[in-house]
């Protein structure tokens, strides 16, 4: 199809996620063609530094020519096994004990899904069983994060405290609930840590005991909070509320989905504090975007107490045609071998300190109020007032216009709606393609500055 076509079909037919359907049927498509390492080239040929790694998750970069090479074998020997009626493969069972190997000791048991809300989906299925079958029937409230996002399924989406997530949805049901995030940069005291663990791990506290320990089932948490605006905690924060779990006698659930496989540094963000979830979903850097898979990891105590609770022999009802897809593990299988063995993980380590002080070199921009990062994930939010850290009016539509500028200047980031720009290069970036990225944010920025209604909201 030519490039007209190709857009004006994409207009009558094909829906985009999270996107205004109306706001893209005007503007129409932006087609990506190829990549290569940290580099995107769209349809009209231009090349585009990816600060974004796709979705947060092409964590290897584009092109690797090995994954092309055992995602064909494994193609061609056997392209689908069921994992339905005791079959199995190879590369999923290796798989899962790689999993298993790598991350935390408390999770020892992996359910393999198709990415990372269904994977979100499989631990609220899994924890509502468990709870039924070990006898305590009651524990069916879920606590989450003010803006967390657990993916987008019928229930994962009321765990998501993200507006446009809720609206028309009919979510969140009557039994997830939210606490405010670990969002130093708007609270009182944002240098204090100390202050901000407190103030969630009492926010916990409490909102378990409004609704009685004996009613809720688990807290789900994002270690750094990604799509609701590149959250760091303090340290210490994620340990403090894994504790306060097991005193409140609810499961503590990791959703690793963009944090794990090295985009913090280590392969799971949990290592970091040493903590040891009760259930663990990732996806995305799993199989780093070359095919769609994630997974719930899940601890023995939780797997014996569902497994124990089925009668002889009746089926634990939860499973999915493409669960443990032997291309995508073998996918998985090599993408873990690059993070190793091929030296990514280190790589990403090594540019972690240029990555913050790029960003945090940006902080003398007018525009921009905050910098946070942790290994490659980052963000800058940008304020109309750096004293009182007031945000623009929604009316400028800054996020869509930066996105717009920063294409011109051939980079893509995320644009979050209220002006948080948030960053995750993959994690074979080399040190000259984190100064582009730092370059051509701020020559955006400046771009954008240029508009007097952007200057004037500045003045406000
Ligand atoms: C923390 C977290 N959980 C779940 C999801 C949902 O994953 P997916 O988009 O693969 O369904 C995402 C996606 O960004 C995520 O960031």
């Amino acid at each position: 199809m030519s490039l007209p076509t190709l857009i004006e079909s994409d207009r009558r037919h094909l829906i985009h996620p999270v996107a205004s359907y109306r706001t893209h049927e005007k503007r129409g498509v932006t087609v990506l063609e190829r990549g290569n390492g940290a580099w995107l080239y769209d349809a009209e040929g231009n090349e585009l530094l990816d600060a974004f790694a796709g979705l947060w998750c092409v964590n290897t970069g584009y092109g690797q020519e090995s994954i092309v090479k055992i995602a064909s074998e494994q193609m061609a020997k056997l392209p689908y096994a069921t994992g339905y009626f005791h079959f199995g493969s190879e590369p999923a069972i290796e798989l899962a004990q790689r999993l298993v190997d790598l991350s935390p000791r408390s999770l020892q048991h992996v359910y393999f899904s198709l990415g990372g809300s269904d994977a979100v989906d499989s631990a609220v299925r899994f924890i509502t069983h468990y709870y039924n079958a070990i006898g305590r029937p009651g524990k069916k409230h879920c606590i989450a994060l003010e803006r967390g996002y657990h993916g987008s399924s019928s229930i994962g989406s009321g765990l998501t405290a993200i507006a446009s997530f809720h609206r028309n949805f009919d979510v969140p049901l009557p039994t997830q609930h939210h606490i405010p995030s670990p969002y130093a940069y708007r609270s009182e005291t944002p240098d204090d840590a100390q202050a901000i663990i407190a103030r969630s791990v009492q926010a916990l506290e409490d909102k378990v005991m409004q609704l009685g320990a004996k009613n809720v089932a688990a807290f789900f948490c994002e270690p750094v909070q990604g799509s609701g605006g590149v959250i760091v905690p303090p340290r210490g924060w994620l340990k403090a509320m894994r504790d306060a779990c097991r005193r409140l006698d609810i499961l503590f659930v990791a959703d690793e989905v963009i944090t794990a496989f090295g985009r913090t540094g280590p392969m799971f963000a949990c290592e970091t504090e040493d903590v040891e979830p009760d259930l663990m979903t990732i996806a995305k850097g799993l199989t780093a975007g070359y095919a769609p898979m994630g997974a719930v990891l899940i601890s023995d105590a939780v797997y014996q107490g569902i497994a124990d609770g089925s009668r002889q022999g009746e089926a634990i009802g939860h499973g999915q045609t493409y669960s443990a897809h032997p291309v995508s593990a073998a996918i998985g299988l090599e993408v873990l071998r690059l993070y190793t063995e091929g030296g990514l993980l280190a790589n990403g380590q090594a540019q972690a300190p240029k990555f913050a002080a790029g960003l945090d070199s940006l902080l003398d921009h007018p525009l921009v109020g905050d910098s946070r990062h942790v290994g490659l994930l980052g963000a800058v939010e940008l304020v109309a007032n750096k004293t009182t850290r007031a945000r623009f009016d929604s009316s400028l539509q800054l996020a869509d216009r930066i996105f717009e500028a920063a294409y011109r200047n051939k980079i893509i980031f995320r644009a979050f709606g209220d002006n948080i720009l948030g960053f995750a290069p993959a994690l074979c970036y080399t040190a000259s393609e984190v100064e582009a990225m730092v370059a051509r944010v701020r020559k955006t920025l400046d771009d954008v500055l240029e508009s007097a209604d952007v200057r004037r909201a500045l003045n406000d």
